[in-house]
């Protein structure tokens, strides 16, 4: 249910679609990316302020280009078509576009022809993102557009129909290699689609709260809580709104940080009287992971136990008709095909472990139009303390991917404690914000040492801490040498079987973050 005003989004295809919702939502507007397949139903659904037509890898000269209807131009709603967006605008309503031998790509210097509609407010000239392949004929255009800006060689860099409100770019102002791309964005959504910019986390929260209410009504709601910044807000919001309905369950898995379970029960159960159940399934894990050594099946053994053990508990409830997941927004959208043919695989979620299709419960997400840095956002303004909104990812088979070789009670005693003093003295230097992620991986070898006057046989931890945006790439971080000297210091000295500290130094790629 819709009740902000909002932005239709076309995905046609482009790497970029995301991101262009996420410099929508930033001026406080609301919007949604649907498959190319959709877009009408999602016109006539709900009414949105404006479209937007993204850009994408075809060419409309292509026998099975993805083309929007041509009706889809005669709604009155204000359009704008970005890169093959704007060409399949053009081309329908009979513009020339001409197809090129070679794509254009990178930085171009765009000249600002009639500083008005896109261009409000913005003179002169500035360097835009280029990326395609075709372009727009100038002599050719449809009829009633008119060239607002072009590019240095010429080419028409941006087309305007001030009367029917349609609107063409072939650079991407999504991308922040574009000097004015979010004035232009600006001026297409106050300026030609007159939004207000209602869309806020305390509207967001408001509206959930209702609609949770309405779609649950009596019945009760059952979620996996982890710990992790997307179950808690998910769960803390669904409380809000449903108070005791909600039972979460949170599953020791054996494999947690220091002091995890301790803190799931104080910090959500206790702190937001949740109603919370904890599953110590602890020794049934370490069985199954007893032997096993190669991290894919370690991954397998994780997942399946913990749908059969939240399977097992959630058959104990009585009258539960909905399954609660922290599912967000980009999981939503990477599994949905841009042209959204019938032969598309579908990504399997994995959320609190994927649990299984037949569960027989309906779901429930309330999170799943917002992105990450919204759900942090939502969970401060329901009271979650900072440091559990801004915690450290935690991968779901937790502690047993940084344990190289066989999963043992004494091996996950090592490993949680060398991480406890990484995360400790992270915390103590200021670093703990600004580094996206760090841990301590206990290395399947041992090295000979010397500590008083004996030799020593022990184990090796490397430290991982890494600067990252998305997880995507990641850089290891340059933490000062005194910090580090420190971190070595206490493992060294206080984790009982460890010997050596080494500091691992590799990007991503084409290491990835975990070891394994
Ligand atoms: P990698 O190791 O692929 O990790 O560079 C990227 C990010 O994802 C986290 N990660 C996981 N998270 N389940 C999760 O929920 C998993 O199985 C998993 N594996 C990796 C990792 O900690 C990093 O933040």
């Amino acid at each position: 249910m819709q009740t902000h005003e909002w932005i239709l989004i076309v995905d046609y295809g482009s790497q970029y679609t995301q991101l262009i919702a996420r410099r929508i939502r930033e001026q406080q507007v609301f919007c949604r990316i649907v498959p190319a397949r959709d877009f009408v139903p999602a016109l006539l659904a709900e009414r949105p302020k404006g479209v937007i037509l993204s850009g994408g890898p075809s060419s409309v000269h292509h026998p099975e280009a993805p083309l929007p209807p041509k009706e889809a131009f005669e709604s009155g709603i204000p359009t704008l078509g970005i890169c093959y967006g704007m060409q399949a605008m053009a081309h329908l309503l009979g513009g020339e576009v001409t197809a090129a031998t070679t794509r254009e790509y990178g930085k171009s210097r765009v000249f600002v022809e009639q500083g008005e509609g896109l261009f409000q407010d913005i003179e002169g000239d500035f360097i835009s993102w280029m990326s395609h392949g075709d372009s727009i004929n100038e002599s050719t255009l449809p009829q009633g557009f008119n060239i607002s800006a072009k590019t240095e060689h010429a080419v028409s860099a941006a087309i305007a129909n001030k009367e029917r409100k349609l609107y063409g770019l072939q650079f991407h102002p999504e991308v922040s290699h574009t000097e004015q791309g979010q004035q232009i964005l600006k001026n297409f959504l106050f300026g030609i689609c007159e939004c207000s910019g209602d869309w806020t986390m305390e509207s967001f929260v408001e509206s959930s709260i209702e609609d949770i209410r309405k779609q649950v009504g009596t019945d009760k709601v059952v979620l996996g809580l982890s710990g992790g910044v997307d179950s808690s807000v998910a769960a803390i919001l669904m409380h809000k709104a449903i108070g005791d309905q909600l039972q979460c369950i949170f599953v020791d898995n054996g494999l947690l940080r220091a002091r995890e379970r301790e803190q799931v029960e104080k910090d959500y159960g206790e702190a937001f009287n949740l109603n919370l159940k904890v599953v110590d399934a602890s020794d049934v894990f370490l069985s199954k992971l007893a032997g096993i050594s190669d991290p894919e099946k370690k991954r397998k053994i994780i997942g399946e136990t913990f749908v059969r053990v939240f399977e097992a508990e959630s058959k104990k409830l009585t009258d539960v008709h909905y399954l609660g997941q922290g599912t967000l927004y980009p999981d939503v959208v990477e599994s949905q095909s841009a042209w959204g043919g019938p032969s598309v695989t579908i990504k399997t979620h994995h959320n609190v472990g994927g649990l299984p299709k037949d569960m027989q419960l309906k779901l429930i997400e309330p999170l799943r139009d917002l992105f990450k840095d919204e759900v942090r956002e939502v969970g401060v303004l329901l009271g979650i303390p900072h440091e559990l909104v801004y915690r450290h990812p935690f991968p779901g088979p937790g502690l047993a991917v940084r344990i190289l070789g066989d999963v043992t009670p004494e091996r996950l005693r090592m490993v949680r404690e060398a991480d406890e003093r990484v995360i400790e003295e992270i915390r103590k230097a200021g670093l703990y914000d600004e580094i996206w992620q760090a841990f301590a991986v206990l290395l399947p070898v041992n090295t000979v040492g010397v500590m008083g006057d004996e030799r020593t046989y022990e184990h090796v931890i490397a430290v991982r801490a890494v600067n990252s945006v998305d997880a995507m790439t990641a850089d290891w971080s340059k933490m000062p040498p005194e910090v580090l000297g420190i971190i070595s210091n206490r493992i060294i000295n206080e984790v009982r079987g460890i010997n050596r500290v080494v500091y691992d130094i590799s990007s991503k790629p084409p290491a990835t973050i975990e070891w394994e």
